[in-house]
């Protein structure tokens, strides 16, 4: 199983010990020849620019090296590759697709919402008063989720949750957690295990203050340094950190784990997993509200950071017929705490420009802890808020924050106003380009926009930038080693002006038309270039490693790909609709097209898919209408390649089928029998017409069925339907 959790130890020899197995003298032999073998690696990459061994042996020999090191301190060389700057590991973590998507939770906010919350759950399964579901309740941990693959009960991949489709490889790093069990015994053959990796209190305050001692910067909190922490390259480090996990959840699994959430806890804890002892099964919504207030009492006492209460609904059939809407589960939802508070000043308001024009007032504060989190910023969204909370530089003003939410002004201190405070007047003008700045009127209300906007577009250099940080971003193009920062030194020295740039980097690289060896990243991974324009072939590997980051997204899903683009009003969900519903970024293209050329079928057509309504297919008319748009988005087609949506569970024989179901339904509601339909591909219709393929009838069936029955359309009851849909 090694070579399938990636860690690649002593090719060239046959020492694969342990390093806790070593003897003294064992371990001075290795120390010795790890250095000759990482000095033979660096000649080759660097002086021969020809490497022959991978980055991953690269890296795994350097954290053998270093964690012999930490074992034999003694021992370190004069020559250790520990010491060696010019080498750094590889800037990467491998990518890891989830084979069951790892999703977020929707939010409670109050008890009413957490009534509603147990609504929902009874109506969509229909059940009666009396047999209202039960739920677990337990502390909504703040760390970051792991996705822990177990396979014949041995520990074959750790990855980080990502954009909940893909994350990162960090198995090397788990493996150092000592929470998390490597073997399991009598555990089914694939196991998917799913958990928060958290930081206690303790540790987090003396690992800052060993940070501090070593002139290094602290974590700002302990989900931050839980997660500073995971993503090193260098394992040892994380080995030296003391992570820990609390098992939650679970993905794939070879076998039913259990009846209930409360019961496959208890197979997760026979397994040697840690749960969360504060776990209850609460009957009813009451009983789960008192819970949340007794976790929320406890909470500055528990010794580590939790933002809430999530309840699960127990039975696991339950759950499944739940199932999801888009990103969360419809059988859970995080009851999150009130927001924490804190009193500060308001020492200016400044403007920053966003990448489609808006003006947003950002707040500098003079910094104050709130919650544990330094805060210097907040958002004051646009003009109205700045008016209607009379907010004013040199006010006294209670700042809050909610979990990763920007913070924001609640409210300002009127009494300790200081005299001659003036109101703050909104700027006309763009502060970066100079051009007027408007609030577009909305030509379906005719009102005015609360936003104000520059009206520079191409020429204004803020929006420019932030298109392009916007394309690049996690859930866009997400290009690995090439983050804001990047973006804003390439777009600064005119060598990256559109997203096709970015992907003629490497070929301009090799014509001398660029020279991106002749700036080095900074500590803080923002390039520097130099002065002078030296040569700096420390920098190689990271260059290209940058490059082979960019080649890894030639291939890119369509819905990230036009949710790259930057369309107003088109975001990752819209623009998952449009790809999946034309089939592809070409087809969604040429639609829009047809639409903008007043071709009604066109427009009509784009109107009618489900939650695609007139403004936002304004927004893609009109952003398709520009010749500049679309000569950009050519040029970039002629890099990159958007794959082909493939329509889900293609395989159902219900894919692309329409259904309409009509009666009282008995075996399942409405809703569930809708999105069950949906999940496999189906359309559902309220109506039947000669489209519709089969009709579901329940008792009381009337004009539908005699119209089905007319148009010759497939009739089923509703136990029909389920054997049709599982077989
Ligand atoms: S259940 C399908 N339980 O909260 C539902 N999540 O805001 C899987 N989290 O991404 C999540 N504590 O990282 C669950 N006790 C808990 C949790 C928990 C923390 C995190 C998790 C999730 C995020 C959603």
């Amino acid at each position: 199983m090694k070579a399938r959790i990636g860690i690649v130890i002593n090719k060239n020899t046959d020492t694969d010990k342990p390093v806790g197995k070593l003897s003294l003298k064992e371990a001075e032999a290795e120390l010795a020849r790890l250095a000759a073998e990482t000095h033979r690696a660096d000649e080759a990459y660097y002086a021969h620019d020809k490497p022959e061994i991978t980055d991953a042996e690269y890296d795994a020999m350097r954290r053998r090296n270093l964690l012999i090191e930490k074992r034999f301190p003694k021992l370190k060389r004069k020559d250790s590759p520990s010491d060696k700057v010019g080498a750094a590991p590889s800037a990467k973590f491998e990518k890891v697709r989830h084979a069951v998507a790892m999703l977020s939770l929707d939010n409670a906010f109050d008890d009413e919402d957490v009534t509603d919350f147990a609504k929902r759950v009874s109506k969509f399964l229909g059940l009666k008063a009396q047999d209202e579901a039960a739920f677990t309740a337990e502390p909504k941990i703040d760390g970051l989720s792991l996705s822990l693959r177990y396979e014949h009960g041995e520990l074959v991949q750790a990855a980080t949750r990502g954009d909940g489709a893909e994350g990162e490889n960090a198995t090397a790093n788990v493996l150092t957690i000592v929470d998390i069990p490597k073997k399991l015994i009598d555990a089914p053959g694939i196991l998917e295990v799913r958990g928060e990796v958290y930081m206690s209190h303790d540790d987090f305050n003396a690992l800052n203050k060993g940070l501090e001692r070593g002139g290094e910067e602290p974590f700002a909190n302990p989900r931050n340094a839980a997660a500073g922490s995971l993503r090193q390259l260098d394992a040892a480090i994380t080995a030296s950190r003391p992570l820990r996990f609390f098992a939650y959840a679970w993905g794939e699994v070879s076998e039913v784990l259990a009846d209930t959430q409360t019961n496959a806890m208890k197979r997760l804890e026979g397994f040697g997993f840690k749960t969360n002892p504060l776990t209850k099964r609460c009957r009813n919504v009451d009983e789960m509200i008192a819970h949340y207030r007794s976790i929320e009492e406890k909470r500055a006492t528990l010794g580590y950071d939790i933002d809430g209460v999530v309840y699960k609904v127990d039975r696991l059939d339950y759950q499944t017929r739940l199932g999801f809407v888009s990103r969360a589960p419809r059988w859970a939802i995080a009851h999150k705490f009130p927001a924490e508070k804190a009193t500060t000043v308001l020492e200016d308001i400044e403007i920053q420009v966003g990448r489609t024009g808006k003006l947003t007032p950002v707040a500098r504060l003079t910094p104050v802890t709130v919650g544990g989190v330094v805060v210097s910023n907040a958002t004051l969204h646009n003009a109205d808020e700045i008016k209607r909370k009379d907010v004013r530089v040199g006010d006294t003003v209670i700042v809050q924050r909610a979990g990763d939410v920007i913070p924001q002004i609640v409210e300002v201190v009127k009494d300790k106003r200081p005299h001659g405070a003036a109101a703050f007047s909104f700027p006309d003008r763009c502060p970066v380009c100079d051009s007027h700045a408007v609030n577009e009127v909305n030509p379906e209300t005719g009102k005015a926009d609360v936003d104000r906007r520059c009206t520079g577009g191409l020429i204004c250099a803020a929006q420019a930038v932030e298109r392009l940080k916007h394309f690049v971003a996690r859930n866009a193009f997400d290009i690995e080693g090439f983050g804001e920062k990047q973006i804003a030194a390439l777009f600064e020295k005119g060598i990256i002006k559109e997203p096709a740039d970015i992907f003629t980097l490497s070929q301009r690289q090799n014509t001398g038309e660029v020279d991106l060896y002749t700036y080095k990243m900074k500590a803080d991974g923002s390039p520097h270039f130099d002065k002078n324009g030296a040569k700096q072939l420390t920098n190689k590997k990271s260059v290209e490693n940058l490059f082979a980051g960019i080649d890894a997204r030639r291939e890119i899903s369509s819905a990230r790909f036009v949710n790259a683009l930057g369309i107003r009003h088109v975001g990752e969900t819209n623009a998952r609709l449009f790809v999946t519903h034309y089939g592809g970024v070409k087809e969604f293209y040429a639609a829009a097209i047809k639409a903008r050329d007043d071709e009604r079928e066109a427009y009509q057509e784009m109107l009618s898919i489900d939650g695609v309504g007139a403004l936002v297919a304004r927004a893609v008319i009109e952003f398709f209408d520009e010749k500049h748009n679309r000569e950009a988005i050519d040029r970039l087609l002629a890099q990159v390649t958007p794959q082909k949506v493939e329509t889900m569970a293609s395989d159902s024989p219900v894919a692309g089928k329409t259904v309409v179901f009509t009666g009282k339904l008995e075996l399942f509601t409405r809703e569930e029998a809708k999105v069950r339909a949906q999940s496999l591909g189906a359309r559902v219709a309220g109506s039947v017409s000669a489209k519709t393929d089969f009709l579901v009838a329940g008792p009381g069936a009337g004009s539908k069925l005699k119209k089905a029955k007319e148009l010759d359309v497939r009739v089923m009851t509703e136990s029909e339907w389920l054997e049709f849909i599982d077989g």
